[in-house]
């Protein structure tokens, strides 16, 4: 079976590289190909990525860069037809919900090609979020639909999806999560910031409705300076929020320079220091959806900006609070999560770093993938 497999942004590489790595674990049966969108292109966001997680270097680059939504999605559907009707996939398998997700998919259908989702079936209810929209195109038109949790396959199952295409595997970013723990525990990020485990705080802010409207991230950013009155706070910058911080003047809110203090800023961290810092923290804020899933797997308490998620069972069976943008309500959640101890929970069922393993067992065992 030859599979075209596609990453376009960070948090798709991560999913990618278990995938990828069970694939070519039984090169009798498969033939997996790497396409790269180009979606994320800086070293940070992309080639460190690949580093981090032992990714081969993608086959096929399409080079896109940004753009606005139907200009990003746009051009990759263009040149990935071309990349399906040279190489002729048996199957092409996307992950999570970034527009390259949709933007192949879509493209692979329309030429008659069988699509593979993997994180199928995750819904937050807004669709004002362009992620929400990639997922529900994308899953309603995916051939396999690889759930993470039961909630997942429920969401499918009211919008009609067969029952025979959802398969229940587990969550693949926590495949990459404990193959590489340990490495990342041993890294020496921390002690050359002189930091101690639980004695910091980790942020991560990118959503468009978070850092695109200035008073909603001025609103963010004043409670972060609050809570980090008691805990200092890292903050890894993404290079849409660092744009939209010095369009809008808001610098005076953020520290710089060597030593950890406020809310230091730093630039974006590969993977593996990203887990090392995540896995010592005593409290993550962010807005992203892999963080709340990865912050369940270690036990870290997490409160997600945003007033959605796509992942309750993180909430419902994990360390994860939703808090919304509210200032005091962030600095209120924060200052509760600061005042009490964590009791440990068991994590989400199939989230045990098999799910790679699980997806390649269902491709094997399909009939229907075979043209
Ligand atoms: C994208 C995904 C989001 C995911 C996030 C992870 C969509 C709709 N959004 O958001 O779901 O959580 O990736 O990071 O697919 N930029 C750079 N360098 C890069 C890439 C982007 O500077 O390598 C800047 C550009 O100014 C660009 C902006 O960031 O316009 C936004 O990039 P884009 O890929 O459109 O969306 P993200 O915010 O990264």
């Amino acid at each position: 079976m030859k599979i075209l497999n596609v990453v376009g942004a960070r948090p798709n590489f991560v999913k990618m590289g278990p995938i990828m790595e069970a694939l070519k674990s039984r090169p009798d049966s498969f033939e997996p190909i790497l396409v790269h969108t180009g979606q994320h292109y800086d070293r940070a966001l992309s080639d460190d990525f690949f580093r981090d997680l032992e990714l081969p270097r993608p086959d096929i680059e399409l080079n896109v860069g940004s753009g606005s939504h139907a200009q990003q999605t746009g051009q990759v559907m263009m040149l990935f037809e071309e990349t399906c009707l040279e190489v002729k996939p048996d199957l092409v398998l996307v992950v999570g919900d970034v527009n390259s997700t949709l933007a192949c998919s879509i493209a692979a259908k329309k030429l008659g090609i069988n699509v593979a989702h993997v994180e199928a079936g995750l819904r937050c209810g807004n669709r004002s979020m362009a992620e929400e929209i990639n997922r529900l195109c994308t899953d309603s038109i995916s051939d396999y639909l690889f759930t993470p949790d039961p909630m997942a396959g429920e969401n499918l199952l009211k919008e009609g999806i067969d029952k025979e295409r959802i398969h229940f595997v587990g969550n693949v970013m926590i495949d990459s999560l404990f193959k590489y723990k340990e490495k990342a525990d041993s890294l020496d990020y921390k002690s050359k910031l002189g930091l101690s485990n639980k004695e910091y705080g980790l942020v991560t802010l990118h959503r468009a409705s978070n850092v695109d409207d200035a008073s909603v991230l001025e609103g963010i950013l004043g409670a972060l300076r609050e809570i980090s009155d008691e805990l200092p706070l890292i903050l890894p910058i993404h290079p849409r929020t660092k744009k939209m911080v010095e369009t809008y003047g808001l610098e005076k809110y953020l520290e710089y320079g060597d030593n950890v203090r406020g809310v230091w800023t730093a630039p974006p961290l590969g993977y593996l220091e990203f887990l090392h810092v995540m896995a010592g923290a005593r409290l993550v804020l962010t807005d992203s959806g892999g963080i709340q899933e990865e912050t369940t797997a270690l036990g870290v308490p997490c409160l997600t900006l945003r007033n959605d998620t796509e992942r309750p069972i993180t909430c419902i069976q994990g360390t994860n609070s939703v808090v919304g943008t509210d200032s005091a309500v962030i600095v209120a959640a924060a200052k509760q999560v600061l005042g009490s101890s964590l009791a440990a929970k068991e994590p989400p069922e199939k989230w045990d770093g098999k799910t790679a393993n699980r997806i390649v067992d269902v491709l094997s065992n399909s009939s229907t993938v075979a043209r």
